[in-house]
């Protein structure tokens, strides 16, 4: 792989589940909001050259960072569903940037390593869909009834957890979307837009230590991880 890689962070989401008294990546870890921790690492890896960032059209934060005004950021505006802030970014790459990849990365993942975007950058271009960072389920599941009651035990084995990044070439993620959009069929990652066409996106096994921040609990976890990252810097 030697072109560069646009990575789109989807930022738009209001973080209801966290309960703070701002969107989740708009908190402050180590002195540095979640979505800077996220965007600076992305920059940060050699194949990658720029980020779109999809944010809130009455978002009061993001001007306020720096990031705002660095000269490999664009920021687009977000939808009313991560998909759609995912699309609003693709539809700007298609038209103004010549990445034929593009690595799609929530904002409140900021505790991802560059070694497994690397692992994802080489199995997603040599397959012919593309790929998803993503862990292998550990406790055994259950599925439940409708009195919350335990129907069955599921089979653990061929179980994982979808993380991002997700890599696929841009045009093809844009028609997959945007098809799946315009029919209301529930996206909730990239890969799943490509798997209701009938595709099967790789699966690349990834640190379990790349969490989403959703809950409260979260937070603290993932300033963990991210002072013993820079402390092994
Ligand atoms: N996101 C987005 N646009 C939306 C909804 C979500 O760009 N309309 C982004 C979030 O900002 C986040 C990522 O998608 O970086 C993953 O979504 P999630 O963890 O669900 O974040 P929120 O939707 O903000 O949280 P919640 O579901 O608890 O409200
Ligand atoms: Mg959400």
């Amino acid at each position: 792989m030697n072109e560069s890689i646009t990575a789109i962070v989807p930022a738009a989401g209001v973080g209801s589940r966290m309960k703070a008294d701002r969107p989740k990546q708009y908190l402050t870890l180590l002195g540095q909001t979640v979505l800077e921790h996220t965007v600076t690492k992305l920059l940060s890896h050699p194949l990658i050259n720029q980020v779109v960032i999809a944010i809130s059209d009455d978002d009061p934060y993001y001007s306020t960072l720096a990031l705002a005004n660095h000269d490999q950021i664009v920021r687009v505006s977000g939808g009313t569903e991560r998909a759609g802030s995912v699309l609003s970014a693709l539809n700007y790459v298609c038209q103004n940037s010549h990445s034929e990849w593009v690595l799609v990365h929530d904002a409140a993942r900021p505790c991802f390593r560059l070694d497994d975007v690397s692992k994802l950058i080489d199995t997603a271009t040599q397959h012919e869909v593309g790929a998803i960072l993503a862990s292998p389920v550990r406790d055994t599941m259950k599925r439940a009834n409708d009195e919350q009651d335990i129907d069955h035990t599921v089979e653990r084995v061929a179980l994982w957890h979808a993380l991002t990044p997700q890599m696929f070439r841009a045009e093809p993620l844009k028609h997959a979307l945007s098809t799946a959009i315009q029919q209301s069929v529930t996206i909730t990652d990239e890969a799943s837009a490509f798997e209701w066409l009938g595709h099967n996106p790789a699966l690349v096994a990834g640190r379990a230590d790349n969490i989403k921040i959703t809950q409260p609990e979260d937070l603290a976890l993932a300033e963990f991880y991210l002072r013993r990252d820079e402390e092994m810097k």
